[in-house]
């Protein structure tokens, strides 16, 4: 027996509560742990605010989007004695390890905690998919489906109107949601974060599409996505605690640029956080599932300083240095494959 703290960290995502319930179920039932829930991620592990995780406490939360703990983008190395804070929470709260459910961000934190001697598993989470290490992160699969939903309402009115449509879906510093949107959506364009775009380029395709016969065009950008002559684009000046500037807004750019440069009425949507709310898909409840019993079985094993991954259709654990090396960018490949479709 042993007691366990589990928290969730920066951006929410659809399949949290499904990684929490499992942690806990098999956490009760096969290993007769006790587990207490950390409030709004690293900042509930710095002031020890915790709520107790149960069998009752943990119902009839399958299927509902968000997270029960409640999450936050703080960094626990932003902050005076921070390291020495989350051992004082551990030793006072009498607890045997620490499972972060979080992205790069939350999981760096629990490597850095990791090589100072903290016992932690980490369970990958993120919408935009790109933490290495693992083949899919849940949440994606819901995010991907969300947006594929969007661009296949964006088509009608985009061909009532004979306009072109630009929607800005999320992804950081990889296009997984912009190129499996794109590609299941049937998108025209799709600009992404790995491949710097030429905005003549953008709209020679376009043109050549019209010129075609067809008058209207669906593009999709991930939030990410560059300009080959220069950086990102956002609306926003403002960075988190981890340095990352609040993105958003390269749509409301490419609109005027496409609709001055090619004559064709055009009209952005930005998905936005609509990407990361609600139900999550049955796959990502399942593959939250998974991975939530097989992160308390390594705490329970004392298998620490790992994240539980999925590769090809196996969960398995990998350590968590190698999860954080770098961000896992589109795969060549599967990029090849959606650009037939494109254009
Ligand atoms: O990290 C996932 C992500 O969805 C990014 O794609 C996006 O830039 C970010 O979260 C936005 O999150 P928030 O507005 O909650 O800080």
């Amino acid at each position: 027996m042993a007691r366990i703290g589990l928290l969730t960290g920066g951006g929410d995502c659809p399949g949290l509560n499904a990684v929490i319930r499992a942690v806990v179920r098999k956490g009760i039932n096969a290993y007769g742990h006790e587990f207490v829930g950390f409030k709004y991620g690293w900042a509930g592990v710095l002031k020890a605010d915790v709520i107790p995780l149960t069998h009752e406490t943990t119902r009839g939360i399958l299927h509902r989007g968000g997270t029960i703990l409640g999450t936050s983008r703080t960094n626990v190395f932003k902050e005076e004695d921070g390291l020495e804070r989350v051992q004082a929470s551990l030793r006072d709260l009498e607890l045997d390890a620490l499972i972060p459910i979080g992205g790069e961000d939350t999981l760096g934190v629990a490597g850095k905690l990791s090589e100072a001697g903290v016992p932690v598993v980490g369970v990958p989470k993120t919408i935009d998919n790109d933490l290495a290490g693992t083949d899919f992160t849940f949440g994606f699969q819901t995010a991907v489906q969300i947006a594929t939903d969007a661009i296949d309402r964006l088509h009608t009115t985009a061909e009532s109107h004979n306009r072109v449509i630009v929607v800005e879906v999320m992804g950081r510093h990889a296009g997984w949601i912009a190129a499996y949107s794109g590609l299941a959506g049937g998108a025209d364009v799709v600009l992404v974060p790995e491949r710097p775009f030429d905005i003549e380029d953008v709209c020679e395709r376009l043109r050549r599409r019209h010129a075609q016969g067809r008058n209207f065009s669906i593009v999709v950008v991930a939030e990410g996505a560059t300009p080959k002559d220069g950086g990102l684009m956002s609306e926003f000046e403002t960075t988190d605690s981890f340095g990352h500037v609040r993105l958003g807004g390269i749509a409301i750019q490419l609109e005027r640029e496409i609709e001055a440069r090619t004559g064709f009425e055009s009209r952005m949507t930005i998905l936005g956080h609509v990407q990361r709310g609600g139900t999550p898909l049955a796959y990502d409840r399942v593959l939250g599932s998974r991975f939530g019993v097989e992160a308390i079985d390594a705490a329970s094993e004392g298998d620490y300083g790992k994240m539980v991954a999925l590769r090809g259709t196996d969960v398995v654990r990998v350590p968590l240095a190698e999860a954080l090396a770098e961000p896992k960018l589109l795969d060549p490949k599967m990029w090849e494959t959606a650009e037939v479709f494109f254009g």
